[in-house]
């Protein structure tokens, strides 16, 4: 429940007129606003270039938000209390002199939360001019949407930026993965249990897999997508980040650095690759027509605002490893796609065989153990055993124990978005980038998708609705693995 002792707390929003703002950040403030969690004395500040009032930014927001919000929380007069909440300052972000409205309609000693949900083009002349305008104290935060830059110089100019005005503790990167319930609660099965810490290691564990399937296309992002592509858009972030947190050293602590000490030295230790590496352990692919889940789906190429001859994949296989003691020789292969056959995001880890099986005339199963944390959409996690069949003879077969973590653990989950902003007004760090984290990220993208250029290599076509190009499959083969749903 909020407190009315907190201090006053002003949220703004550049680009808060944006697609992210109503999609996203208005439906979780509300969220946060209906359980309590914000204070009472806040406020969010939207900025834009449109010559709005207060109450034509609360109409917008009031017209567009609410389809994003989970309909059983969407209460009429709570909604309506939010959007009292609301403020709203027109303002272009390069023009200095429009700080001094933003100056105007902050509460006076407020903790200030400037959230830039702009193009990082913007992002060096809007700190500079919150600072010219007096707005940064030591209590302010600054939060940082991706692609913070689309290479490591591009993303050091903007951290170079960002850092003339904001300390590093008042700067939170942020990468919504971080702030779902299972990313979070993958750290708790790991470091909460004691059995499975002994075997998360070579030579226990076979091979990792990483997938982040989605099955919508580009939709109305398309003038951004094709300058970005599935590897910076996916697999810079948000699936290095899930790989950290199932590669990382146990942290001293749960304090914000012990967390990104252990990330950033897990990123350090991943394998570099030479253009030999990225001809053989990467795969990218581009959607063609098809259907997804029975709706005919058009070919990337024929989107709106795509040219026609665009070389940008939608569709990332790879297979990478982490040079230290623990990993050495392990494979981890990461997939991402748009248009694919369904919606899954699924860790799978895959133990290796008994040393020596007494079972000797039974055909060996290929994965006997294998453990499926599952984190859309539905969180779930799975662990495959060898149990013996009923009867007289010693028939194995494998079997799952399933848990459900959503009917296991009831109680209001929330949106990564929700959970990250809270985390933000309460200045907790732990679930957000630290600079040399994004940096190390860059440096281990940068020379693949260098390399991908040199090479001239065009993206291999796939239908939509599928598991993405047979190629990726044979990534996988070569080392006798398969992608969960083709074995
Ligand atoms: C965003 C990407 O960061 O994550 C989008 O820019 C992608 O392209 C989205 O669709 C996926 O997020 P989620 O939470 O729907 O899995």
């Amino acid at each position: 429940m909020s407190n009315p002792q907190d201090p006053a707390l002003d949220i703004v929003i550049f680009g808060g007129a944006g697609d992210l703002s109503w999609r996203k950040l208005l439906p979780a403030l509300y969220m946060a606003h209906s359980h309590g969690r914000l204070p009472a004395a806040c406020r969010i500040i939207g900025i834009g270039r449109q010559a709005w009032s207060r109450e034509d930014y609360a109409r917008f927001i009031d017209e567009s938000s609410p389809p994003h919000v989970d309909a059983s929380a969407l209460n009429p007069s709570t909604w309506q209390a939010f959007l009292a909440h609301l403020d709203y300052v027109q303002l272009d972000a390069t023009q200095a002199a429009d700080y001094e409205r933003l100056q105007a309609t902050c509460t006076p000693g407020s903790v200030k939360v400037f959230y830039l949900a702009t193009a990082p083009s913007l992002f060096t002349q809007i700190c500079a001019h919150l600072d010219s305008a007096g707005l940064i104290d030591p209590q302010a935060r600054v939060v940082l949407e991706k692609p913070l830059g689309h290479d490591l110089p591009s993303a050091q100019v903007i951290n170079e930026a960002v850092a003339r005005h904001f300390k590093e503790h008042q700067i939170y990167r942020i990468d919504h993965y971080l702030g779902k319930e299972t990313v979070q609660n993958l750290m708790v099965l790991r470091f909460g249990n004691a059995i499975f810490e002994p075997l998360w290691r070579a030579p226990y564990i076979q091979s990792v897999q990483i997938t982040v399937a989605e099955t919508v296309g580009v939709g109305s992002r398309a003038g951004f997508y094709d300058q970005t592509g599935a590897m910076r858009d996916m697999v810079q972030n948000h699936l290095l980040q899930l790989l950290c947190i199932v590669a990382m050293e146990p942290p001293i602590s749960l304090d914000p650095d012990d967390v990104r000490d252990e990330k950033l030295k897990v990123l350090r230790s991943l394998q570099r690759m030479t253009l030999a590496d990225i001809r053989q352990n990467t795969v990218r692919g581009q959607y063609i027509a098809g259907a997804v889940q029975g709706e005919s789906a058009p070919a990337y190429l024929t989107e709106d605002n795509v040219p026609a001859d665009s070389g940008t994949e939608t569709f990332v296989a790879l297979r990478t490893q982490i040079n230290n003691a623990r990993w050495a020789g392990v494979p981890f292969f990461l997939r991402t796609g748009k248009r694919m056959q369904a919606r899954r995001s699924q860790i799978v880890i895959d133990f290796a065989q008994p040393p020596f099986s007494i079972f000797a005339d039974q055909q060996q199963i290929q994965h006997p153990n294998r453990l499926v944390i599952t984190l859309q959409p539905e969180e779930s996690i799975q662990l495959q055993m060898m149990a013996k069949q009923p009867g007289s003879g010693m028939n194995m077969r494998p079997v799952h124990l399933n848990l459900d973590l959503e009917s296991a653990l009831a109680g209001r989950r929330a949106e990564a978005y929700e959970r990250l902003l809270v985390d933000v007004t309460k200045g907790r760090l732990t679930h957000f980038m630290r600079r040399d984290e994004l940096e190390a990220a860059w440096k281990w993208a940068d020379p693949i998708l260098e390399g991908w250029q040199q090479m001239g290599d065009k993206p291999r076509p796939y239908t939509a609705g599928t598991w993405g190009p047979a190629a990726s499959s044979a990534l996988m083969a070569r080392e006798g693995c398969s992608w969960f749903e083709e074995s």
